[in-house]
Order: structure tokens, then C-alpha cells, then sequence
């Protein structure tokens, strides 16, 4: 099978740009027309940016489907012997599995009655919270097959934070792991899941995987193990699971996502938007040819992995590798190890993945045979260009493109990107829209900025003025918050929290990072007010402020300036201590990576921390720190500035 709203020329992008404007509904129809449903909708597109429920976002209405018949089952009569999922362990001396979609369909639909064993009704919230292996795709699929609403919770997030997301979907299930293998450390997923419990006794079941036999306990009535339930299905003689018939827009998924206040938000995905958006922009921007091998590198606790491991690639009968580890263990070579053995066609990865690997030389790529690769992309901040070339030349060799692919969790999807072997690509510029994306700069006055013209390049904050299926319809529990986090800034139009330039040469648009209080640590998403609520749990700190400042492997480093009860005795031991909170409230991917203590923060009269001011310290512009006449006390900075770490 080809896919039919594949972009292959420039002429083709020009062409299909052009219809998904003048005529979205026609365009969207088209590519719909390519997916199975049950009863197609009576309407394309209803929607409401401004308005004072907005968003109100509707896309297919009336149409009648199950994303699983899509991933799965209408594709068992044309490639149901193919891989679906290559997974590639954590350990290289351990077997990779591979599943077929006969093999995955299979599994899947055990694992879904297995889920209405336990109880499991359409519509209920189920946290998932386990590592990288082909159960947590499994187990992602079994509750979309049977309409229950998933939550992945990244295995790094600590157990306050999975009772928080649990507390906030009123999920009364969980499944996980006993353990998680991360290059040489085991996470010990069930105690940590024990812990966040404590909290949520609404909870009903919560069932096990075994992966690393770590030893774990198991309450009565409450717990169970995977293989057992399985077994049960499988001695009443694997009985079928029909998919459930869902509406175009119930709800497919919650993904947690930090954002400038402190609590993270759950940003809702639907289901026939979503599908048809993560397959169309999974096909088009990576050119995928039916039969290739794809690796995304990402973890299906984050939105890369929902749409480019699990759910795109699914939909359009890709075969998907799925690794455990991490790039560097047992040595900066895993990636190209996972390339050379799999004979991966793409590779998807992040800017922060590349520039560790660079740090630990050549000598780990070029014993690799990397010419399988056809394509590269790139994904989650800004990928800068030392990066850029270092990809393209010895992981590329100068033969495959580089997709920069900018988009958010809230975005489901890729927004602005190259188009694999068609759009001429650029060092650190995303590109241009894909067909049905329509871009708008802003000012800081909320009014847009004209494009420029040749010879010119415009700045100002990045916005979409028309949906696409594939966008957030509401955050969880309290759609209001969504209109106010993404659509007050700019009337009518969703505002993404991204800063943009655009260069009037080539139309190009380059994404140059946050303009809220949000950090990019390694490519995850991190809230400064987070973090400072952490370290404001910890019992000797007075109050925190939370910066972020360039580091040369994450992109950004965090940067936390702590004003104690007393001077610490021992300042290691405190920072320490920090740290520790930190890991224990939201994970150890949010531990900042300096702490400053000091006695007072720059505020405005009113009261206000000036970050702007904080950031310049950070960073280590110490001379530069603009108009600081409206500080309630200008002496605190000089204290600071002199404590500089
Ligand atoms: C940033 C990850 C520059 C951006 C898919 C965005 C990028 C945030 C790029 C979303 C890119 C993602 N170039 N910046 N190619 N891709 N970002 O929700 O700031 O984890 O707002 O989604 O990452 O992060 P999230």
C-alpha cells in the first residue's frame, strides 16, 4: 500500500498547502477517506477559538470508529506477517523480540479482556507507568481497543507526581512493572507506584508486569500479575475483543504536561482528529515507504512516543522499534549498534541525545554500518548547529535529510517541518507549515506581523489561527484552563508558548524556544514554578526562584537560587537535600543542576521576582542586567552577582 496523501515534490507541498487552506474540509475528508470506520461523519469541522467555552473543536462529528481496527486489524490481511514493533532491549546481550501486527493484534486483544476482567469499562481513567517494553505499547492499544481512556506516566516521574495525575484523572486503575531497566541502574516502578497509592485509595487494581524480578509486594484483592490475568484469558480459549465503537470524539488520551503555573495539566487527545494527524504527518514528514524500518528513539511516557512510536506508525502499518535504554549504556555507541543490527531506514531522536553522544567521539559511530539510513530527524528544543552538522555528517553522511520537527504535546502532532526528500532543509530552521497548518507571528502587542519580504527577517511569538484534527481539545477536569492557558493570550487564535523567527528569504520559520516560565531540560518540558514548589517543600527553605541558563548537553540546565532559614553549615549537604526533595516531589529529571544560596531575590514593590534579571546572573551576563531602578531593594543583586556559582 502507497499512501495517497503522500507529499512527494515541491509541487505537491505547494498544491496541497493551497487546498488545506482554501478548502481544509475537503483536504482533511480526502485523507480521512483513507482510514477504516464504522460510519463516516456527517461533518467535517466545527470549531470556536474565541468564544467564552472556546476551544470548541470538532472534527469528523457524527463518524464512528476504533483507532485500534486502524493500527491493528485492517492491517492482518496485507502485512500481518511484518513486524510491527522490533524491540530492542536495554541489555545487548539479551534477545530482541519482535512482534508481527498478527502477533501484536494478538496480544492485544488478550491483554484487552484481561482489562474488562478487572473491570475495566470504556471510558475509565488507567495511569500507566512502566519502562520501555512491548507491554506498555500493549498496553496503551488494549485500553483504546476497549474505549478506556489512557494516562502514561514517564517511568522518571517520582511517586508524588503519578498520585497528582492519578488524584487529577480520578483513575481507578494502574498497570506497571515490577521493575524498569535503565542502562545500568533498575527502577523499582511497583514500590514507587505502592508509594504514590498511599494517596489514592480510590485506586481498584493495579496490575504488575514482571521485567526485572525485583522483589515486590502485592496486596491482597488490589494487585495482580500480568501473566496471571493473561493466563485466564487464555485457558477460556482466547476469546476475541472486539473493538469498541467509539465516537470521532471521545477521548483517546491524557498526557500530563508542565506549563508556567505549578501544577502540570492534562491535555486531552481525541480519537479520529488524532489518528488521521499523527499517520498523515508521520508518512509525509519522514517520507515513509511501506516495508521500512523506523526508530524512534523516545520514551512512550512522553508525547513523541504516543504519536511517532505507538499510534502513527501503528496507523500506517509501519514496522516501529521500541527501545528500553538509553543511548549511552553500555557505550555511546547503543544507537548506531541499534541501526547497524535492525538495518533502520529513520531515526528520530533529540538534539540532547546527539550531543552527548558527540562528546564521547567518532569512535563509536564509525565501526557501525549506518547505511540503511535514508532520513534523520530531530525532535523536542531547538537543535543547534554544531549538532545539525555532526548529524548530517557522520550519522547522515551527507545523504539523508534532516527533518527539525517542531510541535508540542498539546499539538499531538508535527506542525512545522521538512518534508523528507522534498523541502531543501536549513541548520536550526524547522521550516515551513505542513499542508493544514496555518502559522501567525505576534507582537507584543497581539497583533500579527506581516511575513517579511526578501532580505528581511521578523521575530515575535508563534501562533496556529485555524485547527487541525490533530490539537488538544481541553485540558482535564477544567476545560477553562485551556482556554486560558492557550487561547486569551491572542484572541482566536491558539497561542503555543513558543518564541519564533521568520526569515523572509525562504518564508523559513525557526523556533527559538519558550517564552514562559517553562524550561526545555533535555528536551522535557519542566515549569520553573514546579520546581520552586518542590524546593519549597524542603523543611530549611524560605523561598526559591528557578531560572533556566544554556548548558551544552540538555540545552538548558536548571538554575535555582535558595534563600534558607539560616546560612547552610555545610552547603553541599543542603544542596544535596535539595536535591533530594526535588527527585522525591516531581522526579530526578527536575533536579536543577546548580543551586545558589542566597538572602534575598530582585522583586518589583509589588512584590513580583524579576526572572528576567535572574536569568541574566544564570547565564553569567552579569553586565548586562538592564533596568533594575524598579527593585524593591537594588542591593540584593549585588549580593547575588557576588555568589555567583
Ligand atoms: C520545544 C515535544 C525547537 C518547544 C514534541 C515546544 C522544539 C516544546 C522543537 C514542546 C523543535 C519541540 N525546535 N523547539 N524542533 N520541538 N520543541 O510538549 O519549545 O514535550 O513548545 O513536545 O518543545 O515540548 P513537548
Amino acid at each position: 500500500m502507497a499512501y495517497p496523501y503522500q507529499i512527494k515534490t515541491q509541487a505537491d507541498y505547494e498544491k496541497a498547502y493551497k487546498k488545506s487552506v482554501e478548502d481544509p474540509e475537503g483536504f482533511w475528508s480526502a485523507i480521512a477517506d483513507t482510514f477504516y470506520w464504522r460510519k463516516k461523519w456527517d461533518k467535517v469541522l466545527e470549531w470556536d477559538f474565541s468564544g467564552p467555552d472556546a476551544p470548541q473543536v470538532k472534527w469528523f462529528q457524527g463518524a464512528r470508529l476504533n483507532i485500534t481496527e486502524n493500527c491493528l486489524d485492517r492491517h492482518l490481511d496485507t502485512r500481518g506477517d511484518q513486524p510491527a514493533i522490533i524491540w530492542e532491549p536495554n541489555d545487548p546481550d539479551e534477545h530482541h523480540r519482535v512482534l508481527t501486527y498478527k502477533q501484536l493484534h494478538q496480544k492485544v486483544c488478550i491483554f484487552s479482556n484481561a482489562l474488562k476482567n478487572n473491570g475495566v469499562k470504556k471510558g475509565d481513567r488507567v495511569c500507566i507507568y512502566m519502562g520501555m517494553v512491548p507491554e506498555l505499547a500493549i498496553a496503551v492499544l488494549a485500553c483504546a481497543r476497549i474505549g478506556a481512556i489512557h494516562s502514561v506516566v514517564f517511568g522518571g516521574f517520582s511517586a508524588k507526581s503519578i498520585a497528582d495525575r492519578i488524584l487529577d484523572a480520578s483513575a481507578d486503575f494502574v498497570i506497571t512493572c515490577d521493575g524498569a531497566y535503565r542502562g545500568n541502574k533498575v527502577i523499582p516502578l511497583k514500590s514507587v507506584v505502592d508509594d504514590a497509592l498511599v494517596q489514592c485509595p480510590d485506586v481498584k487494581k493495579v496490575i504488575v508486569l514482571t521485567r526485572t524480578h525485583t522483589p515486590v509486594s502485592m496486596i491482597k484483592g488490589r494487585d495482580v500479575w500480568w501473566e496471571d490475568e493473561i493466563k485466564k484469558v487464555e485457558t477460556l480459549g482466547n476469546p476475541p475483543c472486539p473493538a469498541e465503537e467509539m465516537d470521532a470524539e471521545d477521548t483517546l488520551y491524557v498526557l500530563y504536561t508542565s506549563g508556567s503555573t505549578g501544577k502540570p495539566k492534562g491535555v486531552v487527545h481525541t480519537t479520529a482528529g488524532y489518528m488521521i494527524y499523527t499517520a498523515y504527518t508521520f508518512v509525509n514528514v519522514f517520507n515513509y515507504q511501506p516495508g521500512e524500518v523506523y526508530f524512534c528513539t523516545a520514551d512512550i511516557g512522553w508525547v513523541t512516543g504516543h504519536s511517532y512510536i505507538v499510534y502513527g506508525p501503528l496507523a500506517a502499518g509501519a514496522v516501529s522499534v521500541m527501545f528500553e535504554g538509553v543511548p549511552t549504556w553500555p557505550n555511546a555507541g547503543r544507537l548506531w549498534e541499534i541501526v547497524d543490527k535492525h538495518k533502520v531506514n529513520t531515526i528520530y531522536t533529540a538534539p540532547t541525545a546527539i550531543r552527548s553522544l558527540m562528546a564521547h567521539g567518532l569512535g563509536f559511530v564509525e565501526d557501525k554500518d549506518l547505511s540503511s539510513l535514508r532520513v534523520l530527524g530531530s525532535v523536542g528544543e531547538p537543535i543547534n548547529e554544531e549538532a545539525w552538522h555532526w548529524f548530517d555528517e557522520h550519522i547522515g553522511k551527507k545523504r539523508c535529510p534532516i527533518v527539525d520537527t517542531w510541535w508540542q504535546t498539546e499539538t499531538g502532532g508535527i506542525l512545522i517541518s521538512p518534508i523528507a526528500t522534498v523541502t531543501h532543509t536549513k541548520p536550526s530552521y524547522a521550516t515551513l507549515p505542513l499542508p493544514g497548518i496555518q502559522p501567525a507571528i505576534m507582537d507584543e502587542k497581539g497583533q500579527e506581523i506581516p511575513a517579511p519580504q526578501k532580505g528581511e527577517q521578523v521575530s515575535g511569538n508563534l501562533c496556529i489561527r485555524f485547527p487541525w484534527p490533530g490539537m488538544l481539545r481541553s485540558t482535564w477536569g477544567d476545560h477553562e484552563r485551556c482556554r486560558k492557558t492557550y487561547f486569551d493570550a491572542y484572541p482566536g487564535k491558539y497561542f503555543t508558548g513558543d518564541g519564533c523567527l521568520r526569515d523572509g528569504d525562504d518564508g523559513y520559520y525557526r523556533i527559538t524556544g519558550r517564552v514562559d516560565d517553562v524550561l526545555n531540560v533535555s528536551g522535557h518540558r519542566i515549569g520553573t514554578a514546579e520546581v520552586e514548589n518542590a524546593i519549597n517543600m524542603h523543611a530549611d527553605v524560605v523561598e526559591s526562584a528557578v531560572v533556566g541558563y544554556p548548558h551544552d548537553i540538555k540545552g538548558q540546565g536548571v538554575y535555582a537560587f535558595v534563600i534558607t532559614e539560616k546560612e547552610p553549615d555545610n552547603p553541599n549537604l543542603a544542596r544535596k537535600d535539595i536535591l533530594e526533595t526535588v527527585a522525591r516531589i516531581i522526579g530526578p529529571i527536575a533536579k536543577p543542576d546548580k543551586i545558589q544560596f542566597v538572602k534575598g531575590l530582585p522583586k518589583t514593590r509589588s512584590g513580583k521576582i524579576m526572572r528576567r534579571i535572574l536569568r541574566k546572573i544564570a547565564e553569567g551576563e552579569m553586565e548586562n542586567l538592564g533596568d533594575t531602578t524598579t527593585l524593591l531593594d537594588p542591593g540584593v543583586v549585588d549580593d547575588i552577582k557576588q555568589g555567583k556559582l
